[in-house]
């Protein structure tokens, strides 16, 4: 063994000499792991520290898509305003996210994803701020556009920016704290709904979001670049930098960027990939398609309507319902705990599976109690749990995973472009399903509509088993290498 001068013991040192070299050995050794340890430790630190500040983007998220529902029926008493202009208000936000989520993609190409939630953050805090002192209807309606231009840049962005920050170990939980933000943002606006049901004041509940919002703003400005993002900009040593602050480990740090570089080498392309490769489609529809069935599990109805839902399950008072409301918002939280605990452990589709499971069984139990007729106590607690039952199925599952997939199913050259597709169609579903939520209600009937969701749920679990790659503990460029040399989706990332 090497002394601790670089040189080999003398052979006349004595047995003296030999065990005070030992000593030392030991001694630098321990220095060195305590070191290794310090490093790490602050790396994880610092990691958390990243993935918390990217993630506040999902709180705002939360926070806009669970605050209107409250807010809604005093902006409507205030400036008298029929149906139509409520819906507006409401769906503005979404085409806004919609727009958001594309131009966010040239953005955060151009910018950099850093930049991309900083623009984000400063819409946060102009909608906000404007809708709470909207002048009249359609103040209200252009400020909840740019608030949706705002969710839709940050639900584009933080996914993608941690997806590219994170240790391919821990990659899953991390993106999943994004979506643990959007249900602790949708819980806190379900408090405050309940907070503006004894003091009327809406103006206040819209326009404090700013505050947060100004958080999100100074935490992303302390953000470093996304290293893969730098590499592509040809500024590798900052890369590395960054790198070196998230891994702690010289060795992991080497690893990762001698993979990331050979795949840097190919610039980034949207419709022109997608016009001429058929590979690149294929990743793009499956974006879509698992974003398109998050929705479909019907889980915004559940946010959108939950009051509503909790009349047909017998709840008499706006009170009760509202309470129940916010035990929904509660489990919606601690059931994405989960996922996180068990993303990177089990993988993505066995709880893929167990959830859609989980979520089918809790709408079909609910369309058989609303079959019934929902009524005395021990029906109304079985709609209760079922509807529970439904909404921890979806917040361990569909929720984090689809956006986990979502941000690590795109090769490289079309990462920005076929994030910002799925995101796209994220919204335009939500928008689709929260719109004819209502008229499926009154056409098919109550009971049916939540079988029907039920079945979508099936169908959920059988396009899983097709075309979902398992993406645990494989690097974005495995899977990007996989994907362009025309491996089944499905077998993305297997070893061949
Ligand atoms: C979905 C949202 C939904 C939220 C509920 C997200 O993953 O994209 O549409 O409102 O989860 O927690």
């Amino acid at each position: 063994m090497m002394s601790t001068d670089g040189t080999f013991g003398a052979k006349t040192s004595s047995r003296r000499d030999r065990s005070e070299q030992t000593n030392l050995e030991t001694s630098h050794m321990s220095t060195l792991d305590d070191s290794t340890v310090l490093t790490q430790s602050r790396s994880k630190r610092y990691g958390l520290f990243v993935c918390l500040m990217a993630a506040l983007a999902g709180l705002l998220f939360g926070l806009d898509i669970g605050v209107i529902s409250g807010a809604l029926p005093f902006i409507a008493k205030h400036f008298v305003l029929n149906d139509r202009s409520q819906e507006w208000i409401v769906s503005s936000m979404m085409v806004g996210a919609a727009i958001g989520a594309l131009g966010a993609g040239w953005l955060s190409y151009r910018l950099g994803r850093r930049y991309a939630l900083a623009i984000a953050a400063v819409l946060f805090i102009v909608g906000s701020l404007w809708s709470g002192f909207a002048v009249n209807p359609a103040h209200l309606i252009a400020a909840r556009l740019v608030l949706g231009l705002a969710v839709g840049m940050a639900s584009f962005t933080a996914p993608l920016y941690l997806s590219e920050v994170a240790p391919r170990q821990v990659r899953g939980a991390m993106i999943s704290t994004y979506q643990l933000m959007i249900t602790v943002g949708i819980l806190a606006a379900f408090l405050s709904n309940i907070g503006l049901s004894y003091i009327a004041d809406w103006r206040w509940m819209l326009g404090v979001i700013a505050i947060p919002a100004a958080f999100f703003l100074m935490g992303v400005l302390a953000l470093p670049d996304s290293p893969r993002w730098l590499l592509q900009r040809n500024r590798g040593d900052e890369a590395r930098a960054v790198l070196q602050r998230l891994y702690g480990n010289p060795a992991d740090v080497q690893a990762e960027l001698e993979q990331v570089n050979e795949d840097n080498t190919r610039p980034q392309r949207g419709w022109s990939l997608l016009r001429s490769n058929l590979n690149f489609r294929r990743s793009v529809m499956l974006g879509i398609v698992l974003q398109v069935f998050q929705q479909l599990t019907g889980i915004n109805v559940v946010m959108y309507y939950a009051p509503r839902i909790f009349e047909l399950a017998g709840f008499a008072t706006h009170e009760q319902q509202l309470w129940a409301t916010v035990i929904v918002g509660l489990v919606n939280v601690v059931a994405t705990f989960g996922a996180i605990a068990f993303v990177d452990r089990w993988g993505r589709k066995p709880i893929l599976y167990a959830g859609c499971a989980v979520m089918a069984f809790g709408m079909c139990s609910l369309g058989i109690l609303l079959h019934a007729g929902v009524a005395g106590l021990v029906a109304q607690s079985l709609a209760v749990a079922a509807l529970l039952l439904f909404i921890a199925g979806f917040a361990m599952s569909a929720g984090p995973l689809v956006w986990i997939l979502c941000s690590e199913i795109q090769p490289q050259q079309g990462r920005d472009f076929g994030i910002a597709v799925s995101t796209l169609v994220n919204w335009v579903a939500n928008m689709v399903v929260a719109a004819t939520f209502l008229s499926l209600l009154s056409t098919v009937g109550e009971a049916n509509t939540f079988v029907l969701y039920a079945i979508l749920n099936v169908i959920f679990g059988i396009v899983v088993f097709f075309y979902v790659p398992e993406t645990r503990g494989v690097s974005l460029e495995k899977l990007g290498n996989d994907l362009m040399a025309g491996k089944r989706l499905r077998d993305l990332g297997k070893a061949s």
